[in-house]
């Protein structure tokens, strides 16, 4: 298998994340986005976390860009500016081969040397591999909430996890 590398995001990767992105937005309930944003939307974006120095990564192979890792607030306000929330997707042909393990963890260190103190994910319940990669890198469950999100025709839950950083 080619080398995967991990890097910073470049805007040459937005298309490659947008079709990444589309695909669970469209298909799954991962995320509780349902209608697919445009390249410029995730251009626009990312450009917010860039200027606000949160860490964006990519993970390429073979010069495509097939899975990405982000960390922004958690909530906007104030109070809350040392907490984040991750994001990480993996193009649907990456899944299951422990990418999502090394990105994870890069993001952690990134997020740290961002200044942040916590980070939450939050994850559609349903979701176990999820659920159990960040466990593996430290996160504990502290909470669910209750039938929060309706797509496809039906409820959905979510659960958070947490990890001090
Ligand atoms: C979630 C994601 C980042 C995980 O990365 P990955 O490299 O594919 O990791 P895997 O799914 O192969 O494995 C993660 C762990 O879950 C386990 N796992 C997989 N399916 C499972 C299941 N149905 N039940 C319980 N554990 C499961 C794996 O065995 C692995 O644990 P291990 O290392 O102890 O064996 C990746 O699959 C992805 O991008 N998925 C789509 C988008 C998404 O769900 N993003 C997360 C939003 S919060």
């Amino acid at each position: 298998m080619s080398e995967t590398v991990i890097r910073p995001f470049a805007w040459s990767d937005v298309s490659a994340i947008t079709a990444i992105y589309r695909h669970y937005v469209e298909e799954t309930v991962i995320t509780f986005e349902t209608e697919a944003p445009s390249e410029a939307t995730m251009a626009d974006r990312f450009g917010k976390l860039v200027d606000l120095g949160h860490p964006l990564l990519v993970a390429e192979r073979d010069g495509m860009a097939i899975g990405y890792a982000y960390a922004s607030f958690y909530r906007p306000r104030a109070a809350y500016r040392f907490t984040c929330e991750d994001s990480i997707y993996l193009h649907r042909d990456a899944v299951g081969q422990g990418l999502g393990g090394q990105l994870l963890g890069r993001l952690l260190e990134a997020s740290a040397a961002a200044g942040f103190k916590q980070m939450l994910a939050v994850i559609t319940a349903e979701r176990a591999n999820s659920v159990r990669l960040h466990e593996k890198l430290g996160f504990r469950p502290v909470g669910r909430y209750e039938s929060v999100g309706f797509k496809f025709d039906r409820w959905l839950d979510i659960v958070h996890l947490q990890k001090a950083l």
